[in-house]
């Protein structure tokens, strides 16, 4: 909502998707962005975040710790520095160097959950379909631009050192403002071996329209995954026209279209 507000209100797509996603990232009650995001086995809340603004520049932030705005850090990624991506330790020097409050991103809630899940230590290294989620976000401005983000704290009681594919430019997102964009959430692994994101706008280059797109991409990640039935995958996609599509391997997906000032939910088709 906060991002169709700011589109109705002439922002450009960039500041839009931002924003946008800055309310989740702030929202203690998901637990899988941000503050308030789980941690990994050791207790440390890490971020991954990207950004991708209409002239195909792109920030992004890895392993990145005690700040809740990890999109807006990368952002500053991709707008102050020569680089792409920045990781763990130097993300946070430059975040600080930027202005950044350090926060501690483990709230009550998901340390009491932390300690809970410590005590069988149960690590089921595949992601499961209430545990896992991203946000994930591509508007379309006044001009015709396209700009995309996606943020996540990657899966609960993830390695230390574990990097998913939200910060990946090409996996967890990929926009050609000529195209479209689209956005990715679900199995980090299963998207990064298959650069879904980037498959999806170059299946749209060759005249697939989002929702076939979407559906190609997760075919492909299940004729790689025996295993596909064990975890969720889920794609979001636009065109140019602003036409959108979205398909997921598990039941239980589903994305908000803002559009012309109407807020819809719409529930994404699955394959299984
Ligand atoms: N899709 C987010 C992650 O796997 O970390």
């Amino acid at each position: 909502i906060k991002a169709g507000e700011m589109l109705t209100a002439d922002a450009t797509a960039l500041d839009a998707v931002e924003q946008g996603v800055m309310v989740e990232e702030a929202n203690l009650k998901n637990t899988t962005v941000g503050k308030g995001g789980a941690p990994d086995r050791e207790g440390n809340v890490t971020l991954d975040a990207c950004i991708m603004a209409p002239d195909g520049n792109a920030g992004s932030v890895v392993y990145l710790k005690n700040n809740t705005h990890a999109v807006s850090v990368a952002r500053k990624v991709m707008e102050d520095t020569p680089h792409v991506m920045l990781a763990g330790e130097g993300a946070d020097q430059f975040a600080r160097k930027k202005g950044f409050a350090k926060v501690e991103l483990l709230t009550e809630e998901s340390e009491k959950a932390y300690k809970e899940w410590l005590i069988k230590k149960e690590y089921i290294p595949l992601i499961n379909i209430e545990n896992h989620d991203t946000i994930g976000m591509l508007c379309i401005d006044k001009n015709g631009d396209i700009a995309g983000a996606c943020t996540s704290s990657g899966l609960s009681y993830k390695m230390n050192g574990r990097v998913g594919d939200s910060p990946l430019i090409g996996s967890g997102l990929f926009l050609d403002n000529e195209i479209g964009g689209a956005v990715a959430t679900g199995m980090g692994e299963a998207i990064m071996k298959n650069l879904s994101s980037f498959l999806i706008v170059e299946l749209m280059r060759n005249g697939k329209t989002p929702q076939e797109a979407c559906e190609i991409a997760v075919h492909r990640i299940i004729k790689s995954n025996p295993d596909y039935k064990d975890f969720q995958a889920a794609f979001i996609a636009v065109n140019k026209a602003g036409e959108t599509g979205s398909y997921c391997i598990q039941k239980g997906f589903s994305y908000v279209k803002y559009q012309d000032g109407r807020n819809e939910n719409i529930p994404s088709s699955y394959y299984f």
